[in-house]
């Protein structure tokens, strides 16, 4: 049995880990975080992701997961820790660093390390693979060294890691073999082997496709305003066409993918990549693009109560980072003339820093409820839910708002050509 060592706990390195152990793995898995390390090892789960808490409570019974604060030897290494951005859109690539230089006193000729992480392109050849050289093991023939990127649905990462094709990018042809068989041993999706920076590059250029198409759709949103056409009628439309496929436009890209990976190229290449920095700023457009048309639909009142619903990034998670429906509350806020409420049946209290509210205490009251993700419970909801509203007017950002009641008026996001004032 082979054991395997995961650092870093969070959305990809729990469930993997949890995979690892139920295919038969001894896995120890590491996080800085103390809290995560205990709540881990009483069985229970820090994060929201399907069908793990049933797999991840079976692999701590049957004793083949276990949590630490410090790595161990193992034969495979696998690091999966944050890459964020720093303020001046550079990628922060301290975790990684740190958390190779954690594992060096553990290592071993002829371990796997696998860096999951998504990093810039020459990470492993520049960074990675220099500091294992320094520790004085080679990264050319000691250590099999390789990237090997993730690039899961969230709500669907237990199906995905194992049906998904791998990219495997070593530093050495037989490094990548060797990773490669690492994944063959849970993955039934295709596993194929190249070098580390195309590994790094491919997995930043699938993010960068989806954030340039979704901007294309933004863009298309705000053309359909100034002209008067429905937007989402004009995507299904195209897309009926056999190579057409518009994006779904929204309030904003977030999350840790889409809205940061796409710098990690404009950081290399920044002349060359024109069209992905625009694509950046027309996302990050969307949440002022919201604000204002909260703006043109409260604009009679004096203090517009508007419920947000929906804080995360992406329908049916708990994932609120880089989320632009924060930034879209943040924004209101700071306005100081409306009265903002919050409710997102995913989202706990302590991951956002302004109070939540129930469904109930959300709508009492309000003049506007603006759909910000399209969680299934946003997607069902009935008229009675919005019965104790001031006025029943509903701005869906998300198109999931299935109402037709004729005391509720729906805005989509696509069709705000003639928006009328709310009236008290
Ligand atoms: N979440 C996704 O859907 C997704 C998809 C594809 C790729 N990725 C990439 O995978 C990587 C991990 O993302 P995530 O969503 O799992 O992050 P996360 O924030 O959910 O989890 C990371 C964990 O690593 C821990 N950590 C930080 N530094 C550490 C260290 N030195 N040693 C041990 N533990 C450490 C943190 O405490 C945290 O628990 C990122 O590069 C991300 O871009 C994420």
């Amino acid at each position: 049995m082979k054991k395997v060592c995961v650092v870093g706990l969070g959305y990809i390195g729990l469930p993997t880990s949890a995979i690892f152990a139920n295919a038969g793995f001894e896995v120890v898995g590491v996080d800085v975080n103390e809290k995560v390390v205990q709540t881990l090892n009483k069985g229970e789960i820090h994060i929201e992701e399907n069908g793990l808490p049933d797999l991840f409570k079976k692999v701590v019974r049957e004793g083949k997961f276990r949590a630490s604060l410090v790595p161990e030897k193992a034969d495979v290494f696998i690091i999966a820790v944050p890459t964020p951005i720093h303020e001046d859109y550079t990628a922060n690539i301290d975790y990684v660093i740190d958390a190779t230089k954690s594992i060096l006193p553990y290592l071993e000729k002829g371990n796997v390390v696998i860096v999951e992480s998504t990093i810039p392109p020459r990470t492993m050849d520049d960074v990675v693979a220099p500091i294992i050289r320094e520790h004085g093991l080679d990264p050319e023939k000691d250590i099999y060294l390789a990237h090997c990127p993730e690039r899961v649905l969230p709500g669907r990462i237990l199906i995905e890691l194992v049906e998904n094709t791998r990219i495997v990018g070593g530093v050495t042809k037989e490094a990548a073999k060797k990773a490669a068989d690492v994944y063959r041993a849970i993955v039934k999706g295709e596993v194929i082997e190249t070098e580390a920076v195309t590994a790094e590059m491919s997995k930043l250029m699938e993010n960068t496709f989806r954030d340039v198409n979704i901007a294309l759709a933004n863009e298309l949103v705000k053309i359909s305003r100034r002209i008067g056409v429905d937007a989402h009628k004009v995507i299904e439309l195209a897309n009926k066409h056999p190579r057409v496929n518009i994006h779904l436009p929204g309030p904003g890209v977030g999350g840790h993918c889409l809205a940061v990976d796409p710098y990690f190229i404009v950081e290399k290449a920044k002349e060359e990549s024109p069209l992905i920095q625009t694509a950046r700023r027309i996302n990050n457009s969307m949440p002022h693009f919201v604000v204002e048309q909260i703006q043109r639909m409260t604009a009679e009142l004096t203090v517009p109560k508007v419920a947000i619903f929906g804080l995360t990034y992406k329908g049916n998670t708990d994932d609120v980072r880089e989320s632009p429906a924060i930034k879209i509350y943040e924004l209101l806020k700071q306005q100081g003339r409306f009265e903002v409420r919050a409710y997102d049946p995913h989202v706990k209290q302590e991951q956002v820093s302004f109070p939540l509210s129930t469904l109930e205490e959300a709508v009492d009251g309000a003049h506007l409820v603006v759909v910000l993700a399209d969680h299934n419970e946003f997607k069902n909801m009935k008229a009675e839910d919005f019965a104790t509203m001031k006025t029943k007017v509903i701005f869906d950002t998300k198109n999931c708002v299935h109402l037709h009641d004729e005391s509720i008026t729906v805005y989509k996001i696509g069709n705000l050509h003639s928006v009328n004032a709310i009236q008290e």
